[in-house]
């Protein structure tokens, strides 16, 4: 199977790298977070209380989320177009709002359910190789140890809070989002503390994970060493080469 598992904490790198090894390695790249975004974006928009947990439950269940790949006219640095039915949802995601709620959204057995089974169809889809299919980069919080247990190649990117906080305080600021250094690291930690303390599939690494800390290194390195071990594991090499090095800041999902 022809599938790559990317997780790790908010910030950690997930999206810069993810989307470069599967653009190096023609494989699709799917940042799973998005979906909890869009069903947190939604009870926002329909001024559903995120603790109305049946209701959110059941939202998530019909919400007609999907990711493709950006258009030709959809240039503005994204990696994907997220719509709910005909809606363009790909920047309003990212919003202060939905990042302040989507950990207790994701933290909701039924939305996973809901969410994890959709995951693992595309998953399967791409990872097998069926219908012509390269294969796929999942990133996510659990795609390791309950999206796609079975992909061969499992990865935990991790970096210091101090550091995540740098990375998204950084990525605020060049979206014009004047954001206080304070508060980022703040809403960073409680992020961190709700995915990772939560009932239903907690943000841990998978056994037999390939744990990489990305603190100090540039994008590429990273991306190079999880290349060099698709190769090993996959048997798989890159199809297209590398671009120009750069440290991690804002990628290119996340603005
Ligand atoms: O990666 P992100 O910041 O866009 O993720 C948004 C939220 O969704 C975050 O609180 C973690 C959660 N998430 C999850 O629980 N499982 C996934 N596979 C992906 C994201």
């Amino acid at each position: 199977m022809n599938a790559i598992a990317i997780d790790g904490p908010a910030a950690s790198g997930k999206s810069t790298v993810g989307f470069k090894v599967g653009r190096s390695l023609d494989f699709l790249f799917f940042d799973t977070g998005v979906m909890y975004r869009a069903v947190a974006w939604a009870i926002l928009d329909k001024g559903i209380s995120s603790a109305d947990s049946e209701v959110v439950g059941r939202v998530a269940g019909a919400l007609p989320i999907s990711v493709n790949a950006p258009s030709r006219g959809e240039s503005d640095g994204r990696q994907a177009t997220i719509r709910i039915g005909e809606l363009d949802v790909t920047w309003s995601i990212r919003s202060r709002q939905v990042d302040s709620i989507v950990s207790v959204v994701a933290a909701n057995g039924k939305v996973r359910q809901e969410l994890s089974r959709k995951q693992r169809l595309i998953g399967l889809e791409h990872g097998s190789g069926a219908g012509g299919k390269s294969g796929i980069v999942m990133a996510g919080r659990d795609i390791g140890t309950v999206v796609l247990p079975e992909a061969p190649l499992k990865i935990y990117l991790e970096a210091p809070l101090e550091e995540r906080s740098r990375r998204r305080f950084r990525e605020l600021s060049e979206r014009g989002k004047a954001a206080n250094f304070t508060d980022v690291q703040e809403d960073m930690l409680l992020r961190d503390k709700i995915d990772s303390e939560r009932a239903v599939a907690p943000l841990r690494p998978a056994p037999g994970a390939h744990r990489i800390q990305t603190q100090g290194k540039t994008v590429q390195e990273v991306v190079g060493r999880i290349l060099a071990l698709a190769e090993e594991v996959l048997g798989v090499g890159p199809v297209s080469t590398g671009d120009e090095d750069v440290p991690f800041e804002g990628s290119p999902g996340n603005h």
